[in-house]
């Protein structure tokens, strides 16, 4: 049976780049992310019935848990989930004058709520199917702090 991977984070970067490799290799890859237009493009690119544009903001538990019954409908339901979607980089960095609370709560909630939701979700539906690996995209900075 076709392999179904699950991709958050999938209108750039590294989740771009990983529904792209799961395609080429005869995979079908549901992506998920809040920007529709490059989720469409990819779609294009990869073809319909190989990728799978999902629109949702991975902060919204409710969209995020709809979404899911959703592919379930469907018979979507994936073995491997890449839970990718984040904010990294400059978008993370403090202001050394003024402590933003609200940036840090940002970010735990798209980078570590966002990935802890879609578990949540799939759990039983996983477990009904015979297991699933869920895989999180991490950091350096998990390891090491830089100044900012
Ligand atoms: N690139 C690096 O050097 C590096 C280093 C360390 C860790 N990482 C980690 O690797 C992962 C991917 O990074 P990247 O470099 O590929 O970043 P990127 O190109 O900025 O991509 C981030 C992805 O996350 C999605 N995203 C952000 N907020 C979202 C939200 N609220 N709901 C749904 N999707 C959301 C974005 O889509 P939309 O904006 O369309 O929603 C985009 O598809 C991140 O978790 C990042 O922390 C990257």
């Amino acid at each position: 049976m076709t392999p179904i991977v699950l991709v958050t984070g999938a209108s750039s970067g590294i989740g771009e780049a990983l529904c792209r490799e799961c395609v080429a290799k005869g995979w079908k890859a549901i992506g998920i992310a809040r920007s529709r237009d490059r989720l469409l493009a990819l779609q294009a690119e990869l073809g319909q019935g190989k990728f799978y544009p999902v629109v949702c903001d991975v902060t919204d538990a409710t969209a995020v848990l709809s979404a899911s019954e959703e592919l379930v409908k469907v018979g979507l339901i994936p073995t491997i989930f890449f839970l990718n979607a984040g904010i990294a980089g400059e978008e993370c960095e403090e202001d050394p004058s003024h402590f933003d609370l609200a940036k840090h709560r940002q970010i735990m909630d798209v980078n570590y709520f966002g990935a802890l939701t879609w578990v949540m979700a799939w759990e039983a539906v996983c477990k009904n199917n015979g297991g699933a690996t869920f895989v999180a995209t991490s950091s350096v900075n998990a390891f090491w702090a830089p100044p900012k």
